[in-house]
């Protein structure tokens, strides 16, 4: 059925971190759909810019002056032509005068109206009958970092991967109990700790990036061994947050170490053989495309993948594949601004070997759209935490489609 945009409503909403978003409805004849946008604090230097100069206020008024103005009266199934439309109302490239958080928004609840229109699922719609596949989910237990204050560890996300299990079902219950030992382990190991965790839901604690590993490996150990299947570990180093330019190490404040690019490679080669890691994220600098070489050509059973790397941004991929560099990606469409983006650069990563790893961020809302995208543009992995509101609804929406799905549900194809 064709569903002809009538109305473009725009708002500002929180995040989970309390930071102002930006919330759009894009009302047709026909439908309905809503999306909120979600904010990085450990951000790419290519990501598109969220607001316009002015912030959101600013980027109200764009919305309703610039593109509401087009938008109104185009046909929302024509998803390329109402993502084309808003890089021509924008005109610049890279989202400044609407910002990429209000195309992000307006992208997303456009499919979402349409799909509604049709009576789909939103991954049903984009992705068609061949979207019966789950991602495994790729939680974070323990945050460090730029997620973190103090004496917590360097590296900014010590992560779990259950990739042994059969159903979705079965490998988020196997990370919300990795989620919980390590709590537990936590409360005996660290005098000061209080419980505390980060945006994302993890534990932050008084440890270093060690005993971080010491601790998640044996909560895994345990549970592969309870649920009889694999539950592997995985890093988000978030080295460009590490990296100094000026002295070309990587400064490890906590361990007081610093690393030149070649020890950094060492520490994480080493790290992947001592741990058995099975996914490894922006291990370098963002534009060290060659030490990511290194890596994926000295790594097996590991997946290498570009956050700040690549930006979910096709050129900076195609970089990537001409310097075989990684073999993973993260896709975080509000890092390009428009589905239509994001999908060239999942079937560029696909088509090259590259495993697409669909995204949060780690300021979020409630808004449970990825969990779809995961689904319809077959990322065989979703990053999108273990426990906290945000994450909760996008893992909450795969247990609904996997249980849609019934029969037909699969996991998808991980080979690790
Ligand atoms: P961000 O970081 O959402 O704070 O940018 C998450 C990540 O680096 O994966
Ligand atoms: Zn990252």
């Amino acid at each position: 059925m064709s569903s002809i945009i009538e109305d473009l409503i725009a708002r500002k909403v929180f995040n989970s971190r309390g930071e102002e978003t930006v919330e759009v409805d894009v009302v047709t004849t026909s439908g309905f759909g809503r999306a909120s946008a979600p904010a990085g604090k450990s951000r790419g230097k290519n990501e598109v810019t969220y607001y316009p100069s002015g912030g959101i206020d600013q980027a109200l008024k764009k919305i309703e002056e610039l593109v509401a103005p087009e938008l109104v009266g185009l046909n929302a199934n024509f998803q390329e032509e109402i993502d084309r439309t808003l890089h021509e109302a924008d005109g610049s490239k890279d989202f400044k005068v609407i910002g990429g958080n209000s195309a992000f928004a307006i992208s997303v609840a456009n499919a979402e109206a349409a799909a509604n229109s049709c009576g789909y699922l939103l991954f049903q719609y984009l992705g068609g009958a061949v979207a019966h596949e789950l991602p495994y989910p790729l939680g974070n237990v323990i945050s460090g970092g730029q997620h973190t204050l103090g004496k917590s560890p360097d590296i900014q996300e010590f992560l779990v991967i259950s990739h042994g299990a059969e159903s979705f079902t079965e490998a988020a219950t196997a990370n919300v109990e990795i989620h919980r030992r390590v709590g537990d382990d936590l409360r005996k190991k660290d005098r000061l700790f209080n419980n505390g965790r980060s945006d994302e839901g993890a534990w932050v604690a008084n440890i270093g990036n060690s005993q971080a590993l010491e601790i998640l490996a044996n909560a895994c150990e345990e549970v592969s061994r309870e649920e009889g299947f694999e539950c592997q570990m995985g890093l988000d180093i978030a080295a460009s947050s590490l990296w100094d330019s000026k002295q070309r190490r990587y400064i490890y404040g906590r361990e007081k170490t610093k690393r030149d690019p070649g020890e950094q490679l060492d520490f994480v080669l080493d790290l992947i053989g001592k741990y058995h890691l099975a996914y490894v994220e922006d291990p370098f600098n963002e534009e060290d495309f060659e030490s990511f070489r290194e890596l994926t050509k000295k790594t097996k059973d590991c997946l290498v993948c570009g956050d700040d790397l690549f930006t979910t941004n096709c050129e900076r991929l195609s970089r990537g594949i001409r310097a075989q560099a990684a073999n993973a990606i993260i896709i975080k469409v509000n890092q390009i601004g428009t589905l239509t983006d994001a999908l060239e650069t999942v079937e560029m990563a696909t088509r090259n070997g590259y495993v697409p790893v669909m995204s949060h961020r780690s300021g979020d809302t409630c808004d449970w759209h990825i969990a779809h995208l995961a689904v319809a543009f077959k990322c065989p992995l979703i990053k999108t935490g273990i426990v906290e509101g945000a994450r909760i609804a996008k893992i909450n929406e795969l247990l609904r489609i996997e249980e849609f799905l019934g029969d037909r549900a699969s996991m998808a194809d991980l080979e690790l």
